[in-house]
């Protein structure tokens, strides 16, 4: 499984330690950056790991900021994206069996690495469990045509 990663300035060395780890389990992780501690705008990275989802370069996407939020905010533009910031294991989780997210997102100033390595453990071993959870989905894929 092919995993697409980005983040801000905030999450360099979270998203490196998650990096490693999932590589370590045998996962694929394109990396769209950013690598600098230099102040840079979330928005770039949220779009670049939303569009490479949606495209199917990755399977999936895990993108950290210094909240989450911003940055799942703007992969959410891209029109496809599912995407869920998750400060702990059980959304993450239910994020994938209910509402089958394709992007998770934390926050490095919100977890710490071993909280942020539970959270992608049980999103990434969850799957989605379709039925009525997938008419649901597909009413909220519906309004981006809307
Ligand atoms: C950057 O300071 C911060 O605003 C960003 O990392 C993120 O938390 C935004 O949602």
């Amino acid at each position: 499984m092919k995993i697409a990663m980005g983040n801000d300035h905030s999450a360099v060395e979270l998203k490196n330690e998650i990096k490693a780890y999932l590589e370590g389990k045998g996962y694929e992780v394109v990396n769209f950056g950013t690598d600098s501690l230099e102040s840079c705008d979330y928005p770039v990275y949220g779009e670049k790991v939303g569009r490479a989802v949606v495209a199917g370069e990755a399977d999936l996407g895990i993108l950290i900021c210094g909240t989450g939020v911003g940055i799942s905010l703007a992969a959410n533009k891209v029109k496809g994206v599912r995407a869920c910031v998750c400060s702990e294991p059980y959304s993450a989780k239910l994020s994938r069996m209910h509402n089958n997210t394709n992007v998770l997102a934390f926050g490095a100033r919100v977890v710490g690495s071993e909280l942020a390595k539970m959270i992608v453990d049980e999103w990434l071993g969850a799957e989605f469990e379709g039925g009525r959870h997938q008419r649901r989905v597909d009413m909220m894929m519906e309004i981006e045509n809307r």
